[in-house]
């Protein structure tokens, strides 16, 4: 909307704000960024600065928590299976067993972790917007500390940058990564928190003086030659929030089951109808992707290996179908943020697998799967997952034969443990310390 400046004007500079003139007609326009008047936008200042700040305050310490969250969820402890970014070193000093409970713990974090990280895009390139001239200042340097806060500055806004982009690429699922994802992700956001936890130290009390009282005579941030606002203040705001609940309502629907998963329209997984029938829900990886062909799982070709501590078992299909067989209602929880809601698994406990080969108190496995392309051919499990009575070899889903696509003939499903450790088509499990 554009005002004049007898209306919107007053509106777009706030409470206590010195409303700077208008340029004359006359006045040449600086012809450079590193000038303070090149920027000219009089919806900038502090205050807008500052309450965008708070916003990124709760959402990216959010993000960072989960993150670290989804990294321990991958159980990298048990390595070198599992473990994507094995120089972590210090940085993987919190590391836990991942619990089995609540079971849908996993569809949780990372359901948060993902669709936060893409509500807060347009706060964070508005943010990014609102200091722009900041970058632009010279000297670049005026002492050692200002020398070494702008360093940070780079490590901030490049460390922002790179997590964004990277997440945002996996989970339209496009590696274009020179390399593992995890990696990239997981040292970049040490990289960026670190930047970002020196930032919020030095700017937060700025930030809650600038939102409590406006004192314009001191903000650097207002443009010395302001054009003519098209837009309140809060009308900036308010298409800022807009954008955040627009991507919002097209991706939070990946986590929902029914008509809420149709709105998913950002979502790869989330959208696309999943099919209908026991096996109508989301897949990652198809049969086909994988290079699993029906020659190798069908009755008379396939042998699950079990090995352990009394040697080696090779059982068929209907060898599993002779052993006691419990349900587990539990949901597929993807590490791209997408997930189902519980399904009927039925099929043999781990742990009475594990006892087959002189486990009674099961220890940790390695399952290996037929899988011949991708990531995750074998994935690695604690001994409190083989234990959890809950967690399945799973043959059967929602009272039908697991399809090809869910990991026909047999595949594992245990509570709360990301979707890539849930190893389909499995083919050997060694049990024993890893
Ligand atoms: C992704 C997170 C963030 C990024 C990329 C970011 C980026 C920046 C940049 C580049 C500047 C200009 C620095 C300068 O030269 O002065 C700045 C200024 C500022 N930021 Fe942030 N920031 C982020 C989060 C925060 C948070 C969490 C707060 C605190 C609540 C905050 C409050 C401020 C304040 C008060 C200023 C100074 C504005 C002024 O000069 O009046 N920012 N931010």
């Amino acid at each position: 909307m554009v005002r004049g400046p007898a209306g919107g004007v007053a509106r777009a500079y706030g409470r206590g704000m010195a409303r700077p003139p208008f340029p004359a007609r006359s006045r040449p326009l600086p012809r450079t960024p590193f000038s303070p008047s090149f920027w000219r936008s009089p919806l900038r200042g502090s205050w807008l600065t500052s309450v965008l700040g708070f916003v990124l305050l709760g959402g990216i310490t959010v993000l960072f928590l989960t993150g670290l969250l989804s990294y321990a969820a991958y159980n990298p402890g048990l390595s070198p299976v599992n473990d994507k970014t094995p120089d972590k070193g210090l940085l993987g000093f919190y590391l836990f067993s991942w619990p089995t409970d609540p079971h849908w713990l996993y569809r949780l974090t990372q359901g948060v972790h993902v669709t936060l990280g893409i509500t807060l895009i347009p706060v964070l390139l508005a943010k990014l917007w609102s200091v722009v001239p900041k970058l632009f200042t010279l000297p670049p340097a005026r002492s050692l500390a200002h020398a070494l806060e702008r360093v940070s500055l780079l490590l901030l806004v490049g460390g922002a940058l790179f997590e964004f982009v990277t997440g945002v690429l996996n989970v339209q699922l496009d590696y274009v990564f020179p390399g593992s994802f995890y990696p990239l992700h997981f040292y970049g956001a040490w990289v960026f928190f670190g930047a970002f936890l020196a930032h919020a130290a030095l700017k937060t009390p700025a930030a809650v003086r600038n939102v409590r009282q406006l004192r314009a005579e001191h903000d650097e941030l207002i443009s010395p030659n302001p054009a003519r606002p098209t837009v309140s203040r809060r009308g900036a705001l308010g298409l800022v929030g807009g954008g955040s609940l627009l991507l919002l309502a097209t991706t939070a629907g990946q986590s929902f089951d029914g008509p809420l998963r149709g709105t998913a329209l950002l979502a790869p997984h989330g959208g696309a109808e999943p099919g209908t029938g026991p096996g109508g829900f989301q897949i990652n990886k198809t049969a086909a992707y994988a290079g699993v062909h029906a020659a190798e799982t069908s009755e008379e070709a396939w042998r699950l290996v079990l090995a352990g501590r009394t040697g080696t078992v090779r059982l068929s299909r209907s060898d599993l179908l002779r052993l006691p067989l419990y349900s587990s209602s539990l949901p597929i929880a993807c590490v791209e943020g997408w997930s189902t809601s519980d399904q009927e698994w039925r099929g043999v406990r781990l742990r009475d697998l594990a006892a087959l080969v002189g486990y009674d108190d099961p220890p940790d496995v390695l399952v290996e799967s037929l899988q011949r392309h991708g990531a995750f051919r074998r994935a690695a499990l604690r001994a409190n997952q083989v234990a959890d009575p809950r967690s399945l070899l799973a043959l059967y889903v929602n009272g039908a034969d697991l399809t090809p696509d869910h990991g026909h003939p047999a595949r594992v499903i245990v509570p709360a443990a990301p979707g890539v450790l849930n190893t389909k088509w499995v083919a050997r499990m060694t049990f024993g310390e890893l």
